[in-house]
């Protein structure tokens, strides 16, 4: 069936608010409810539905026939179609009152509990350049425009490189601008682009599996500093050495390029082998006073000054006085565990990326800590109750951990192990409220505050305080 074919036109949508994945909800007049792309609380909408998800209508909006006072005009040209950056549509201030609301509703609706202290949202004084890391795909059949589509003409040049169509793992729009890193990442993509069509080099398709070139990886640092990270299916040194030199010769920004070869059926790369081809092996970055060399492997916070700024909550709401023992779960490139370092006893950081690991500990040495300690492996294997005996009796847990969230034996051993203090950092609301419900038998949500890490998208981040409950 065409892409046509499925929809099906609903008019006079009501929209009310924001929903998962930033979606906005709403109501027809008959109570119907609808989750659509591109629209606005308060705006009045005719709308496209694409797909039912258990009973449900999803889809995108149409026609705005009564436009929100909260609606703004999106700065990006490929604001309509890409997936980046949803919310450009949406005025900035608005857009921290839906992420604090986000994180309310989980806390309130998930978790069941109330917290004893809601602080206001921590907003970015940067919102736009803001990220320090980019992957743009290549595709040998990239997302035509409706125009496209429409005009009926044959289309030769198929070949795209940019972000991939959000629902779509093998269509890709085909970027001139992004909001999103600094320069030259922009100059670099396009670059890339009519450097590898100019010499016709095939881009990759995931249907087929057929093509060369896959991803790129665009690192930088406050210095101005990019590390490359090129992703191809196969080995082709006569293509790739050539194109590499004259990446670097172009971009004097350029001072770190790695290669990866890749024939997985998905875009993860991690666990390949990654090939040094030209300059420094790390980006250095610096958090606070702490210095960071950052490998092409290394998780490492995107927006580098609101990363600060976020480490400094976990900071004030830890509250240390100096003599805590504290574990860092989830450490990364032992970023946490390094930033608060001179402010306690000793501290733990658990990672399950041994190259992170790796980093950490070079971190650690670079720096002069003496009292930080790293381990390599899946918390849930290596934070036991043995583990805990051995380094120690946790005055404070700090958890940072992915979308996922915790493993439950992880809040099984956090609950015996009886901190006065967990300081819990997420990107997810809902499984940070799912993990704060399987805590609440001791412990209580002293504060929460939202951050915003990344604006115009519907991501948040959380950092709640949890003291324990005193028993008699
Ligand atoms: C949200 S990041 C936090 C990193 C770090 N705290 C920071 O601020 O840069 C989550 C980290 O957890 C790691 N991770 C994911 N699952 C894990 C697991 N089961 N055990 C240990 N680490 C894990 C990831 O590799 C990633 O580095």
């Amino acid at each position: 069936m065409g892409r046509r074919n499925r929809r099906k036109n609903v008019d006079g949508i009501q929209l009310s608010g924001i929903a998962d994945k930033g979606r906005a909800v709403g109501r027809d007049e008959k109570g119907q409810v609808y989750f659509l792309e591109g629209g606005v609380p308060g705006d009045e909408v005719n709308a496209i539905i694409l797909r039912k998800k258990k009973g449900v209508p999803f889809g995108v909006v149409k026609e705005i026939t009564k436009a929100s006072p909260d609606r703004i005009e999106p700065f990006c040209k490929h604001f309509e179609l890409c997936g980046g950056c949803k919310w450009q549509h949406l005025s900035y201030e608005k857009q921290l009152f839906h992420k604090e609301l986000q994180v309310k509703n989980a806390i309130q609706r998930i978790a069941r509990i109330e917290a004893h202290q809601w602080e206001d949202v921590l907003s970015c004084n940067q919102t736009k350049h803001y990220r320090n890391k980019l992957e743009y795909s290549f595709s040998s059949a990239r997302w035509m425009t409706e125009e496209e589509i429409e005009s009926g003409k044959e289309i030769a040049d198929k070949k795209g490189l940019g972000f991939n169509k959000s629902g779509t793992f093998d269509k890709v729009i085909d970027l001139e601008e992004c909001y999103l890193q600094p320069e030259p990442s922009n100059e670099i993509r396009n670059w890339l682009r009519s450097y590898t069509k100019g010499n016709g080099f095939e881009y990759y398709n995931s249907r087929s599996r057929k093509g060369w070139l896959r991803n790129i990886m665009l690192r930088n640092n406050r210095d101005g500093e990019f590390m490359v990270l090129l992703s191809v299916a196969y080995k082709n040194e006569k293509q790739l050495f050539p194109l590499l030199d004259a990446m670097k010769d172009a971009f004097p920004a350029i001072s770190s390029i790695y290669y990866v070869v890749s024939d997985k059926l998905n875009s993860i790369t991690i666990d390949l082998p990654y090939h040094h081809f030209f300059g420094k092996e790390v980006l250095e970055e610096r958090l606070g006073n702490v210095q960071f060399h950052i490998g092409p492997k290394s998780f490492f916070q995107t927006n580098t000054l609101q990363a600060e700024k976020l480490y400094d909550v976990v900071k004030e709401y830890a509250a240390f006085d100096g003599s805590e023992n504290v574990y860092d779960l989830y450490t990364g490139l032992g970023s946490i565990a390094l930033y608060v370092a001179d402010s306690v006893h000793s501290i733990t950081g658990i990672e399950e990326i041994k190259e992170a690991i790796y980093y950490a500990e070079q971190n650690k040495e670079l720096n002069k800590i003496h009292n930080a300690k790293f381990y390599a492996g899946d918390c849930k294997d290596i934070l036991t109750d043995e583990f805990i005996k051995k380094h120690g009796k946790a005055d404070v847990i700090i958890t940072d951990p992915p979308r996922v969230g915790m493993h439950k034996e992880v809040v099984e051993t956090i609950l015996r192990a009886e901190p006065k203090k967990i300081v819990y950092v997420s990107c997810n609301p809902a499984t940070q409220a799912r993990d704060i419900n399987l805590l609440s038998e001791k412990y209580v949500v002293e504060k929460i505050r939202a951050v915003d890490m990344f604006p115009h998208t519907h991501h948040v981040e959380t950092v709640a305080l949890l003291t324990r409950i005193l028993t008699k």
